[in-house]
């Protein structure tokens, strides 16, 4: 049963099939409204989320099919001690397809290996979160033309960022493409993903503290929250939040084509002042994530056989 619980699940070529879909969904949604009549998708969030679950489900609704699920885990049996093995197990039984997000890196695996339909990782902790980056790849291919080549900055939170570790693993596998990491040296990039990903892959990077420096060489710039919910105490929270603020001000030596990217929420790390901004690509790329999780539901249904 093919879920997907990493971004290296899948292939480039299929993660191109799901660009040219999701492309064709945005050209054409008409076409796509009944796909998945009388098919149930389950959203287990065990997490708070806005835009990945609710995405999901405007996913599956335009789709034609149905949402079913929770998004929290204390309105779950997980409160009375119901293992996520055997969450996967019932819920099997209910729906065609699940998208869960959970606080544990790792739980949508475990959940993959119990369940007997396709199982979506919508977010494991401070791991991975691989249909954030359907979303960013979707908005830098529309932005860019391409992956080939670019220069991308990622700036914040590069410890506990799950998106920044799904996208680094994605854009290794692309010809030509420099990764300058900008953080605070308390969150660098952790050493699994710069031995494992960066050196293993051969893509040249860079680190350092100083964003406004690293400015005028970047075609992306990929903005991430201080993960609050991941740090052990509150002081060190305090002290790193606002280590990163973007203002227009600082894109005065910016490429007149940079791409300014944030898997969202945002608190402080880029200023409204920036959102006029034509560079500004937020806001697209949370539409982008819509269509992006229309084009897998449709995939992973197929490849069950459900479709
Ligand atoms: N980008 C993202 O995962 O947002 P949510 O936490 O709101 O789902």
């Amino acid at each position: 049963m093919k879920s997907l619980i990493d971004i290296l699940d899948f292939t480039v070529e299929e993660l191109q099939e799901l660009i040219d879909t999701a492309n064709d969904i945005i050209e054409h949604p008409a076409a796509y409204s009944e796909r998945c009549r009388g098919k149930k998708l389950a959203t287990l969030f065990f997490e708070p989320s806005t835009r990945t679950r609710l995405s999901f489900e405007a996913a599956m609704y335009e789709l034609g099919g149905n949402v079913i699920g929770f998004s929290e885990a204390a309105s779950s049996s997980a409160a009375k001690g119901e293992s996520v093995a055997d969450t996967a197990k019932v819920i099997s039984c209910y729906a065609d397809i699940i998208a869960m997000r959970h606080p544990k890196e790792g739980a949508p695996l475990v959940a993959a290996m119990n369940a007997s339909i396709p199982v979506i990782n919508a977010g494991d902790g401070g791991h991975n979160h691989p249909t954030q980056t359907l979303a960013d790849l979707l908005t830098i291919y529309r932005e860019k033309g391409g992956f080939e080549n670019l220069t991308v900055g990622f700036c914040g939170d590069l410890k506990f960022g799950r998106t920044v570790h799904s996208l680094i693993n994605a854009l290794s596998r692309y010809a030509g493409v420099r990764v300058v990491l900008i953080s605070p040296e308390e969150l660098k990039l952790p050493s699994y993903v710069k031995k494992d990903v960066l050196a293993a892959k051969g893509v040249p990077y860079e680190q350092t503290t100083d964003l406004e420096s690293v400015m005028p060489r970047l075609d992306i710039l990929y903005m991430t929250r201080v993960q609050r919910e991941r740090f052990f105490n509150e002081e060190d929270y305090l002290r790193l939040k606002d280590s990163y603020i973007l203002t227009p001000e600082k894109l005065k030596n910016a490429k007149a084509e940079l791409c300014i990217m944030h898997p969202l929420p945002r608190v402080n790390e880029i200023s409204v002042a920036v959102d006029d901004d034509p560079r500004a690509c937020y806001f697209k790329q949370v539409l982008y994530g819509k269509y992006m999780r229309m084009a897998l539901i449709l995939k992973l249904l197929k490849e069950a056989g459900t479709l």
